[in-house]
């Protein structure tokens, strides 16, 4: 496995491969490496010739105050874990590489997708997703891979990023990759380092209660007002506070109130103890609830 640190080291270890039409892969993150990872790391295996992965913890996606400093950071692990599933390359580049001196630039999406949930202003705010679609466009710039691989668990960051391969036409397919769950259901983030068992214990309300939600939608429930209740009643119970918890269209992020048919993406992010844990599940759900079809 090759570890590169520049940009250039980069193109020319990918220039022989792209001249040949080898099939890349590529794997953004920002290390602390988990089975989530992983699961990205073998799609990308299972589906490439050539698999590169990004280590970047990029300071332009955490807002002022958020936790950049004392993000969890372990390259020797990440690098041996990357090496065991068989990635040929880790770009691992410092922050000067990625944004030298005088860079000015920057890749926005609309707030129709990038103000809400996450974007809110009231929450992270849309500069969260500026620094996310301005150092994957540079990504895909540099890498210029054929198939690019996000997690479900960032739903909207996924929604975010297939318009922009879209919209500014970089020929990526992007691959979503559904979310990897602990075996009680929690679901798997670096942020989990930060829970101690209490807090373990309140946080698994989130998938609990997207669960109970997906067994409403299963059941026949019409409304979202009726899937969100189920999540509210896991999360009250243990007693922790949603940041937001939003029923939205899963494609378009426009918010849901009646169940039509198209899937629907019950997104939830509420902070317990120093963790801040997000979780969503897409519902399909019944084109005819009434059955008169
Ligand atoms: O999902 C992440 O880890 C980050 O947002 C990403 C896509 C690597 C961009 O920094």
């Amino acid at each position: 496995m090759k570890v590169l640190r520049t940009k250039a080291e980069l193109r020319d270890a990918l220039s022989e491969p792209h001249r040949s039409r080898t099939r890349v892969g590529l794997v953004p993150t920002m290390g602390a490496f988990h089975e989530g990872h992983l699961s990205l790391m073998r799609a990308a295996r299972d589906d490439c010739e050539l698999v590169v992965v990004s280590l970047f913890v990029n300071p332009t996606q955490f807002a002022p105050g958020e936790e950049l400093a004392s993000y969890p950071r372990d390259e020797a692990r990440d690098l041996a874990l990357a090496e065991g599933e068989g990635v040929d390359v880790v770009w691992a580049p410092g922050p000067e590489e990625v944004y030298p001196e005088g860079f000015a630039t920057a890749v926005e999406v609309d707030d129709a997708l990038t103000g809400v949930l996450c974007g809110d202003p009231a929450h992270r705010g849309p500069s969260h997703f500026r620094g996310v679609t301005t150092v994957v466009a540079k990504l895909f710039n540099v890498v210029r891979p054929d198939v690019a691989y996000f997690g479900q668990k960032d739903a909207q960051q996924a929604v975010v990023i297939r318009l922009m391969a879209a919209d500014l036409d970089f020929e990526v397919e992007v691959e979503v990759v559904p979310t990897v769950r602990d075996a009680d259901g929690l679901a798997m983030s670096s942020r989990n380092a930060y829970l101690d068992d209490g807090e373990r214990e309140r946080a698994l309300a989130l998938s609990r209660g997207l669960r109970a939600a997906q067994r409403e939608a299963e059941g026949g429930a019409t409304s979202a007002t009726a899937l969100l209740a189920a999540v509210e009643r896991e999360l009250r119970t243990a007693g922790v506070e949603p940041e937001y918890l939003e029923a939205r269209d899963a494609e378009d992020l426009t918010p849901v109130s009646e169940l039509s048919g198209r899937p629907v993406l019950l997104a939830v992010a509420a902070q317990v103890g120093r963790a801040r844990l997000i979780d969503n599940v897409v519902v399909a759900t019944n084109p005819d609830p009434g059955g008169t079809a």
